[in-house]
């Protein structure tokens, strides 16, 4: 028998946990501890309602714009509707895949340029990444999925440029292929600008020039776009999004030993307008003490558990971020309000 302990999941939510509990003066919790199993299928519950835009507008940039996403990636400045003949070897990669059902929309327009087509999606969901592979490869018979378990954030990861002949000139000789990195979902306004940094900067690093990022991101308030909007769609009718945010006092319950009584925390959503970002926290109703794992933590009555923060950029800010991160934006795809982005941005 072995005797090494491995580092057991539940000592990073313990030690996470009780760090944002204990801090002050405001409380919080990271936003990757939403993500057990019932989390994550709130989440994907979430995408489907009538309040949260993000997801189907994203959906739809992609369904419109796929074809010319890919000319501008392999072409820059390239005007839209021309063939593109011959175009550079090309694979595409994936931060934070998931399911990866929008870029579905994409890898099918990818394959019509280029019949054998790589994809590389990394994500920290064992489940998420084989339904990706096995949807993918049987609905696109080009396609080679060579997923990577790993936690972008925290964990290693690699990225292939792969040699192939030019499509179409197979006597050619083999080429570098090129990457298109996709980051998409908005998921990067989980993180504040300095984080977002190191992110990008760190996917930079994997990159050459002639690739490039594609970030999906939401929009700020706009003449456009209403403030009413935004804070609808993280605080629905239906009550999935204040469910999925108090599921992560239930998951403290049963990992940690903790004792949360569920009905004295409220679902709050907070516009911060300093900041551009929406803040999701659950508000004590009563002054209480909550054991957990041994520590007691007291909260008075309308004292709050930050859980997330969720970024929602204008131009200047999606520019800045890009620039400092090493990245040129090359062009953008909006929905008609533009409530949603796709940035295509090329290597600095
Ligand atoms: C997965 C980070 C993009 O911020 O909109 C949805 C998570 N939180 N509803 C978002 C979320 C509440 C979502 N992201």
């Amino acid at each position: 028998m072995t005797t090494t302990t491995p580092v057991s999941p539940n000592e990073a939510v313990l030690t996470e946990a009780l760090a944002g509990l204990t801090a002050h003066p405001q409380k919080t919790l990271p936003p990757w501890l939403f993500y057990d199993q019932r989390g994550s299928a709130l989440f994907e519950q979430i995408t489907t309602l009538p309040e949260y835009y993000l997801t189907r507008t994203e959906r739809a940039l992609f369904a419109a714009h796929s074809a010319d996403i890919l000319r501008q990636f392999l072409t820059p400045g390239a005007p839209s509707g021309l063939p593109l003949l011959a175009p550079d070897p090309f694979t595409i990669a994936e931060l934070g895949a998931g399911t990866a059902s929008k870029t579905g929309l994409l890898l099918h327009a990818a394959t019509l340029l280029q019949p054998e087509l790589l994809y590389q999606p990394i994500d920290v969901s064992p489940t998420a990444l084989t339904t990706a592979a096995d949807t993918l490869t049987a609905a696109l018979p080009g396609l080679t999925v060579h997923p990577q378990l790993a936690n972008y954030i925290t964990e290693p990861y690699t990225l292939d440029h792969p040699s192939i002949s030019p499509q179409g000139r197979p006597s050619q000789p083999a080429v570098r292929s090129r990457i298109l990195a996709l980051y998409i979902g908005s998921s990067i306004g989980n993180f504040t600008p300095d984080e977002a940094t190191i992110i990008l900067r760190r996917l930079r690093t994997h990159l050459q020039p002639g690739d490039a990022l594609l970030l999906g991101t939401d929009l700020a308030p706009s003449r456009q776009k209403r403030l009413s909007t935004i804070l609808a769609a993280y605080n629905d009718a239906a009550g999935v999004t204040a469910a999925f945010n108090l599921n992560i006092l239930t998951r403290l319950n049963r990992e940690l030993d903790a004792d949360f009584r569920l009905s004295a925390f409220a679902h709050r959503v907070r516009w911060n307008a300093a900041e551009s970002r929406i803040e999701m926290h659950l508000e004590s109703l009563v002054p209480q003490t909550v054991h957990i794992a041994g520590h007691r933590i007291h909260f008075d009555q309308g004292d709050t558990i930050h859980t997330e923060n969720s970024y929602k950029f204008t131009d200047a800010a999606l520019e800045a971020q890009l620039a400092r991160s090493g990245f040129t934006p090359t062009c953008t795809f909006h929905d008609s309000t533009r409530s949603f982005a796709l940035t295509l941005a090329h290597t600095l």
